[in-house]
């Protein structure tokens, strides 16, 4: 991996001089899930609140709308048919990232009255705010709303892409029984430590495994118990809504398959991905898939209905990406066109993005029909 420089050197040891304390302050250990809320978005400190770029060629990741504005272009085709079919033409994104998808959607539904965004990460607000100030007329920005804390009674869209993942999750592992896992310092680096015997995660990973089947001893793995919360603030205030939320992700059965016993903890650090969260604290993003299952079951127990699911290459398809390629403008020259048949291989390929991402659509108190979402169940 490379090494990082003396500046992030330093804005790591402020993080990790923190954490130190915190995990003082808890007698040796902290849950895993406090640690990675921590690293990602302690204010000033946590990766996605500090100055560092994080999104494209010169961060440490890429995401569908930094690939090609033909995943913005294609969603808002599926954004349109919903305002058609009745749905109020607003559009509420949750963690917005560099601001590029709500430029390419705002663009591309002018009927479209407010854009709401919630951002986490306060750096990242900033460069939203002047990333759209530049690629967008006055009269476009003035449609967009930064918001601290969810609307009341908003109706419209709310989405998010790649934002389940980055939600702290908790870590649990089998040795004879299961336990949760937290971190601890030895003095010289961080390192896990047993957390809890008891506790919701180790309850929730029981009620996973009786329904499922016996894993294997040495099993580690992790869970998201934010999505019942989320999805709970979500219907309190929201009235007539259809939620879309695009992520890499597998349903229950494949995520904790029998043979994925090391969990799906992803950390990603200048373009290299590696699984060891503890290392670099605040200089790297630490994400984890999506249980697409557990979400749609707290999105029921919730109130929303599920509108439907997919994969982000039939989705992408279906609403007609190809034939927005073809759009004159599009495909001027040679290498523009070799540059846009590999963005959409990118974006729809089954072993590239196609099938590993999804998209699960949930609505409450409208009747919307999602043709594009009919094909996987
Ligand atoms: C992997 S980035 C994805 C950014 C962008 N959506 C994209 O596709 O490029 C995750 C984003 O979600 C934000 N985030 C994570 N949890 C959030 C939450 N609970 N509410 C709002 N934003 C959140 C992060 O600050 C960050 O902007």
């Amino acid at each position: 991996m490379p090494p990082p420089g003396v500046q992030e050197i330093e804005h790591s040891n402020r993080l990790i001089e923190f954490l130190i304390g915190e995990i003082e302050r808890q007698k040796g250990v902290i849950p895993f899930n406090e640690y990675m809320h921590h690293v990602l978005y302690r204010p000033g400190l946590g990766y996605y609140s500090a100055g560092k770029i994080k999104f494209g060629k010169a961060g440490d990741f890429v995401t569908a709308p930094e690939i090609s504005d033909l995943f913005g272009r294609t969603l808002a085709n599926q954004f349109e048919s919903f305002y058609r079919q009745g749905c109020a033409t607003n559009i509420l994104e949750f963690g917005a990232g560099s601001g590029r998808l709500c430029a390419q959607l705002i663009s591309h539904l002018p009927e479209t009255k407010s854009y709401y965004i919630i951002e986490l990460s306060a750096d990242l607000r900033q460069r939203q705010q002047a990333y759209l100030q530049r690629q967008l007329e006055q009269e476009i920005v003035d449609r967009i709303t930064w918001l601290d804390e969810l609307p009341v009674d908003y109706n419209g869209i709310v989405f998010g892409n790649e934002v389940l993942d980055a939600m702290p999750v908790h870590v649990v592992t089998k040795l004879q029984q299961w336990h949760e896992l937290g971190v601890g310092f030895d003095g010289e680096r961080f390192h896990w430590r047993r957390y809890s015997d008891t506790g919701h995660a180790v309850t929730a990973m029981q009620a996973i495994e009786g329904e499922l089947g016996s894993l294997p001893e040495g099993y580690c793995t992790e869970l998201n118990l934010n999505y019942k919360p989320w999805l709970r603030a979500l219907q309190a205030s929201t009235q007539q809504v259809v939620v879309v939320m695009i992520d890499y992700g597998y349903e229950q059965a494949q995520y904790y398959h029998p043979e994925r016993c090391d969990g799906t903890l992803i950390c990603h650090y200048r373009h290299r991905m590696h699984a060891d969260p503890l290392v670099y604290p605040g200089l790297q993003d630490i994400t984890a898939f999506v249980d697409f299952d557990a979400f749609a079951t707290a999105a029921v127990e919730s109130g929303f209905e599920i509108g439907g699911f997919s994969t982000q290459g039939a989705f992408l398809l279906s609403n007609g990406i190809l034939e927005e390629a073809e759009q004159p403008g599009s495909q001027d020259d040679t290498m523009t066109r070799l540059d846009i048949a590999q963005q959409i291989k990118t974006l729809t390929l089954p072993a590239e993005m196609g099938e590993k991402f999804k998209v699960m659509c949930l609505q409450k108190n409208l009747s919307l029909e999602f043709p594009a979402l009919a094909s996987v169940r």
